[in-house]
């Protein structure tokens, strides 16, 4: 009888997706394949995510719901790893709390997490694994891949910024680039595999390549838009202290470079953005939007934005939401201030209450969701270039994005799947865009 063996995973930001499927590719080298549901699953992993107090609550509330089936199950194997587990002293508390977690690894140990399968299986104790040392970068890790046809390629690692409010740093270590050598022939495989779309991934990719012989970051992001083949480029996250102008330049002069970009704002008050250590104030912020609209008239910018952060007054808050009607942002994350301890900003005094949060959060959100739904009717009539992503089964459509980011819906045959098409549209709902299929299959 067939003895397969599966697993579950998790994953928190982009980042940490991408390395949630080089865990997934760990696994699937040990025989394992993807449980469809949490029954069938021999090993659940828990890669974790710690940015905000809710996603670490959620976490904490997902693992401490296995206990029942861990007691049915014995032979089921519950790992926690991601930025979670890197915070200090965490480790530690995570065993007390859930001492039938049988492994616990952080972010720079992935390596290791294969290791630590075997070694569990001829062992019953908890096995820990969290350090510091981010200084190697391990290649030729294997990946089960999950967003086909968009790929996820790391270049760099960590981040140097220390913004105020932000834990990333202390559980992802210092920045440190990959070789352009292994990007390039990463993202050439993919290419060759049938990838249509690749996202080349960092904290802040703008600063790829400091203190090496590597080159820039306009520079990989050129020599990565110069290879044959028919696909198209994104790039995230992007600090708006350090966008160049010789970015805005490759930008303009690549046509597979998407018309897009993320341009975290986090908030348009000069005195939080100090407070925050963002090293930008509004003026040099709407100056950089200026010049990439001087160059792609067209481009689409997306942000972060961020409420109630120490001492925000409404007038703090009001230069916040004056930026958001200024630049008429095609995409915005909002978030609430969440106080990480270990942060800066977490001992700063003037902490705002969760309700003022709240009503500045909605204010921000009423204001986008309307002006989502205003730019998606100019696209009524209009015929735009899609990557046809996957099937939505409950509208019973195709979907995918132009390059801007909008999602179209749209009829077709499985010949689509994974292929760029036109799509006349028809109907804009909402964000989302409703169309036919004009050229493609
Ligand atoms: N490196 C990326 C962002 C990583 S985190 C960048 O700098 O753009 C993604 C977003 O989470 C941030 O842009 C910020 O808006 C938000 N964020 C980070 N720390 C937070 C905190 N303590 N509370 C609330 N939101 C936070
Ligand atoms: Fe956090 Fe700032 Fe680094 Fe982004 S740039 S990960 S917000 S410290
Ligand atoms: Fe990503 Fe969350 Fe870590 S945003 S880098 S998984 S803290």
């Amino acid at each position: 009888m067939e003895n397969k063996k599966y697993y579950i995973i998790t994953y928190g930001c982009q980042m940490n997706l991408h390395e949630s499927e080089k865990i997934a590719g760990i696994l699937s080298s040990m025989g394992y394949v993807l449980a469809e549901n949490v029954k069938q699953a021999d090993v659940i992993v828990f890669n974790t995510c710690c940015i905000r107090e809710n996603a670490e609550q959620k976490a904490e509330g997902n693992i401490g719901a296995l206990k029942q089936l861990k007691k049915n199950n014995k032979n089921l194997i519950v790992a926690v790893g991601g930025c979670m587990t890197q915070q200090k002293g965490y480790a530690e508390k995570l065993h007390k709390e859930f001492p039938f977690v049988d492994i616990i690894f952080g972010t720079h140990n992935l390596e290791n997490f294969k290791v630590m399968m075997e070694e569990k299986a001829e062992r019953k104790k908890t096995l820990i694994e969290v350090e510091d040392g981010n200084e190697i970068i391990y290649e030729g890790t294997p990946k089960t891949r999950s967003s086909y046809p968009n790929a996820w390629v790391n270049i760099m690692y960590g981040c140097n910024n220390f913004c105020t409010y932000c834990i990333v740093p202390y559980v992802r270590g210092r920045e440190k680039s990959r070789s352009p050598k292994d990007i390039l022939s990463e993202c050439e495989s993919l290419i060759k595999e049938g990838y249509k779309e690749i996202t080349l991934l960092g904290q802040n990719v703008n600063s790829y390549g400091k203190n090496t012989e590597y080159g820039d970051f306009p520079e990989l992001l050129a020599k990565v838009a110069e290879l044959d083949g028919d696909f198209r480029l994104r790039y995230m996250t992007n600090h708006p202290k350090d966008l160049s102008d010789k970015l805005i330049d490759v930008i303009k002069s690549h046509d597979k470079i998407c018309k897009s970009i993320h341009l975290p704002i986090q908030s348009g008050s000069d005195k939080i953005l100090k407070a925050m250590n963002r090293h930008y104030t509004k003026a040099d912020y709407l100056e950089k939007v200026n010049k990439l609209r001087a160059a792609v008239p067209d481009i689409a910018i997306t942000t972060d934005v961020m409420v109630g952060f120490p001492n925000e007054t409404e007038e703090d808050f009001e230069e916040t939401f004056s930026v958001m009607k200024e630049v008429g942002y095609a995409g915005a994350f909002t978030f609430i201030y969440s106080r990480r301890s270990g942060t800066p900003a977490a001992e700063m005094e003037g902490q705002i209450d969760e309700e003022t949060g709240k009503k500045r959060i909605m204010k921000l959100i009423a204001y986008q969701n309307a002006f989502n739904r205003k730019t998606s009717k100019n696209y009524e009539g209009k015929t735009v270039r899609i990557l046809c992503e996957g099937y939505d089964d409950k509208k019973k459509k195709y979907l995918g994005r132009d390059e801007y980011g909008r999602m179209a819906y749209f009829d077709g045959t499985e010949k689509v799947l994974g292929n760029f098409v036109d799509v006349k549209i028809v109907k804009a709902g909402g964000i989302s865009l409703y169309g036919e299929l004009v050229k493609g299959e």
